[in-house]
């Protein structure tokens, strides 16, 4: 069976998106987005890297909706980006009417889809997307912790001059400054990182990782980190299409788990081909859970501005 993702804004994330499921022959694509020319344009380009690439997969661009019909997995994309000195909770208004608007015409044209929630401030879009399709919670979720975790897998790579293969993290809650990366959990090839690392070194790397996603758009000046967020994204399509039951940290919604109630926020999940297929509940020291349930109620006061 040939698989379809569905790839919503063709801006750089969406667009770096469909290259790299296109590129890995994982799925045909189509992008979407409301510029004309702009999603037919970048298809097109992508289509024809395919035979020096040797891939088979078939992109298409299309500004029109109904073209995500038979679609496995949405990838939700679109949205306003952060600009310098903006946070992601900036963004909500803005971003609510754009997820909204899409929303329904997932829930229209691809009623048995998957989505991934890529667009921010995440896990409040997500949320929003969950509400908005109506579709079960395990098929609506969002990408964040890969993203934030790779990060924090980066510096700690840099510090150490270990490859960031042999080291396995977890940043849990929020995707935003709140984020809880969990250093009791962080390994390097099963070793702990403080048998490594001085409390001070992890520390400093701990709050660049909370920064992540501001030290790239200060950089960029206009826009914001769109190589990492796609290769996080894809991740989780793959996760989902080859139902690799993979281990990992997503926005999910959560019921009651760490003591947080009808909120989607970063926690560990295997996903498969069922979505969300479990929620892992770790028994956090207090200082993390205080940390990740903090996270949870900035992003459940932002909720509340959605008025739902
Ligand atoms: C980041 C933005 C995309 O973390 O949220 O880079």
């Amino acid at each position: 069976m040939r698989h379809k993702v569905a790839v919503i804004g063709g801006g750089f994330v969406g667009a770096t998106t469909a290259q790299r499921i296109a590129e890995t022959e994982l799925a045909d694509v189509v992008l979407v987005d409301i510029m004309e020319g702009i999603p037919q344009g970048k298809g097109l380009d992508i289509l024809e890297a395919c035979p020096i690439t040797g891939s088979s997969s078939r992109i298409i661009g299309s500004n029109d909706m109904a073209d995500i019909e038979g679609c496995q997995i949405v990838v939700m994309t679109a949205g306003l980006p952060r600009k310098p000195g903006m946070t992601r909770e900036d963004l909500v208004r803005d971003n609510a009417r754009i997820v909204g608007g899409v929303a329904e015409h997932i829930k229209r044209f691809a009623p048995d889809a998957m989505v991934i929630v890529v667009t921010n401030p995440l896990d409040i879009m997500t949320y929003l997307m969950f509400k908005k399709t109506g579709f079960a919670a395990h098929k609506v979720f969002g990408m964040a912790g890969v993203l934030d975790t790779a990060r924090y897998r980066t510096f700690l790579s840099l510090e150490l001059g270990i490859a960031p293969d042999d080291i396995s993290a977890m940043v849990l809650g929020g995707h935003g400054d709140e984020m809880v990366p969990l250093v009791d959990c962080t390994t390097v090839s099963g070793i702990p990182i403080r048998q490594l690392l001085s409390e001070a070194v992890i520390g400093n790397i701990v709050q660049r990782t909370r920064k992540g996603g501001g030290e790239i758009v200060d950089l960029l000046k206009s826009g914001s980190a769109y190589y990492a967020p796609s290769a996080a994204a894809v991740q989780m399509v793959k996760a989902v299409l080859l139902d690799q039951k993979r281990l990992l940290p997503c926005s999910a919604h959560l019921t009651s788990q760490y003591g947080i109630n009808d909120a989607y926020v970063g926690v560990p999940v295997v996903l498969g081909s069922n979505g969300v297929e479990r929620i892992i509940e770790l028994k956090l020291g207090q200082s993390d859970l205080d940390q990740l349930q903090k996270s949870a109620q900035i992003i459940q006061d932002n909720i509340g501005l959605l008025g739902l």
